[in-house]
């Protein structure tokens, strides 16, 4: 059955395999899987080395993978080969372990909890902006990475990590470099002591000491601050047993690199795109002052702000911070008349699928008014799926969305950004899908007439 794919590679078998090498899925990931994908439909057989993977690109085939038979497959290599940095974290972890895990943190992301974040994530925008003034340039992208690691911690870990942001977030920026080099983390073994490796250990100690230091005060405090690191602090096996302290370490290092960097991404990629769709920067703007005049947005405002929302879902259609997921097969399984044998892998590309002409008008373009009229309903499942689906989906996805709508009204309230000539932002398809280079962008302030009082309302977060 695997010869009878491989049967659709140029070639044969051997010359086509040989061209499909980890040379180009290091190089440009994103072209290497949308070729894939012009050239050989919506199943094909990759062969990289010893490994054997299919690559899926049809809605319906990745539901029969993430969501009907979950259960046949477990995270892919490259996560798995990173379990050194995330131990046995929720988005590594497996099996019982994992769904226990999962059941204990899901309450610090249930709806209503949520809602309680909205304050912090538009105080903490506000607190960054008092520094911003009109005619500054910054690199955007690094300006949103600090937000939203700031709002992680607060939030999730009620922790002040200002001051910390800056080495915590040097060092996760490493590790997902590294981590994205999809041959070494593959193929070096993370005991072998190479110069890279040996770094990788520095920067893991190095946010290890901040986590134990945070984790150590809650223990030490007995207090019950009502976020996930007390609710994971509390919580109690039925034998009576608390969670120890290194795997308290494990979930909150992958909330920290899973939950902030993600976001940053999108949030750079929306600037990026709002930038050069001077009419969609209008129509935000338009809804910004109709809804929200003088003051910053609140909770309430969400469902009154659908245009920012469509704007949000749209840039994670084109920019998905997750462009790309993997699988690997615990059982055999068949896909489309494919035999998937234990032990091989499976890929999806949220790139190539969110581009797909079958499922979207004029996919290049950025439209967020695409989203108007329910789309989302009127798609296959998984014809847009930036936060994953089945029981490994986005534990995040809520907060995440909320966190960009709210974000990014406070910002374009005040700012409009305009992009530094003679400086490229390109897309690096690292773990996650960031720009290259940062994006550099001139702030231009939108002075407004002064706070009309009338407008204030109560539930809005002083401005
Ligand atoms: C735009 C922002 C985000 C995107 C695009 C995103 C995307 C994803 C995707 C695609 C997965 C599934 C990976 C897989 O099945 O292999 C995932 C899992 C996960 N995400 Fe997010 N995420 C975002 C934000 C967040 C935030 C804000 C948090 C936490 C504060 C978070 C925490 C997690 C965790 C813990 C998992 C593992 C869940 C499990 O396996 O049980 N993510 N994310």
């Amino acid at each position: 059955m695997w010869r009878s794919i491989h049967k659709e590679f140029p070639a044969g078998p051997a010359e086509g395999l040989k061209r499909w090498s980890l040379g180009p899925l290091n190089n440009n990931p994103l072209e290497y899987f949308a070729k894939i994908a012009r050239e050989y439909g919506d199943v094909a057989g990759l062969r990289v080395l010893n490994f054997r993977t299919i690559f899926l690109n049809h809605p319906d085939l990745i539901e029969e993978v993430l969501v009907t038979n979950a259960r046949k497959y477990s995270k892919g290599r490259v996560l798995r080969a990173n379990r050194h940095v995330f131990g046995e974290g929720l988005l590594t972890s497996e099996g019982d372990f994992w769904l226990r895990q999962r059941r204990l943190a899901q309450p610090a992301f249930h709806r209503t909890r949520i809602a309680s974040y909205a304050a912090t994530m538009v105080e903490y925008t506000q607190r960054m902006l008092h520094d911003w003034r009109g005619g500054q340039e910054r690199d955007v992208h690094q300006e949103m990475m600090r937000l939203t690691l700031q709002i992680v911690g607060k939030t999730l870990f009620d922790a002040d990590v200002e001051r910390d942001a800056q080495e915590v977030g040097k060092s996760l920026e490493l590790l997902l470099e590294i981590g994205a080099n999809f041959r070494r983390t593959i193929f070096v073994p993370h005991w072998l002591p190479t110069a890279t490796n040996l770094r990788v250990k520095k920067e893991i100690a190095q946010i290890d000491k901040i986590l134990y230091r945070i984790i150590g005060e809650r223990r030490a405090s007995g207090r019950d601050a009502g976020d996930l690191l007390s609710m994971l602090l509390h919580a109690q096996d039925e034998d009576g047993s608390r969670m120890a302290d290194r795997q308290l370490r494990d979930e909150a290092i992958t909330l920290f690199l899973a939950g902030h960097e993600t976001t940053a991404s999108t949030l750079s990629w929306t600037w990026w795109l709002l930038a050069q769709n001077p009419a969609v920067e209008a129509k935000l703007h338009a809804e910004l002052d109709a809804v929200l005049g003088d003051r910053a947005p609140s909770l309430d405002d969400l469902p009154k702000l659908a245009y920012t929302g469509h704007i949000v879902t749209e840039s994670l259609r084109l920019y998905p911070p997750a462009w790309g997921m993997a699988r690997l097969a615990v059982e055999d399984h068949e896909i489309a008349g494919y035999a998937v044998r234990k032990g091989m892998g499976v890929a999806m590309a949220q790139w190539v699928v969110h581009r797909d002409p079958r499922w979207y008008d004029a996919p290049e373009e950025f439209r967020p008014e695409r989203w108007e009229d329910d789309l989302l309903k009127r798609l296959p499942r998984f014809a847009y799926f930036p936060f994953g689906g089945g029981p490994r989906q986005c534990i995040g996805n809520v907060f995440a969305l909320m966190e960009a709508v709210l974000v990014l009204a406070t910002i374009a309230r005040k700012f409009r950004l305009r992009l530094a000539a003679n400086h490229p932002v390109v897309p690096l398809a690292s773990i996650t899908l960031r720009p290259r280079h940062g994006v550099r962008a001139t702030l231009e302030s939108r002075q407004k007439k002064e706070a009309a009082p009338s407008n204030v309302r109560q539930a809005a977060v002083a401005d």
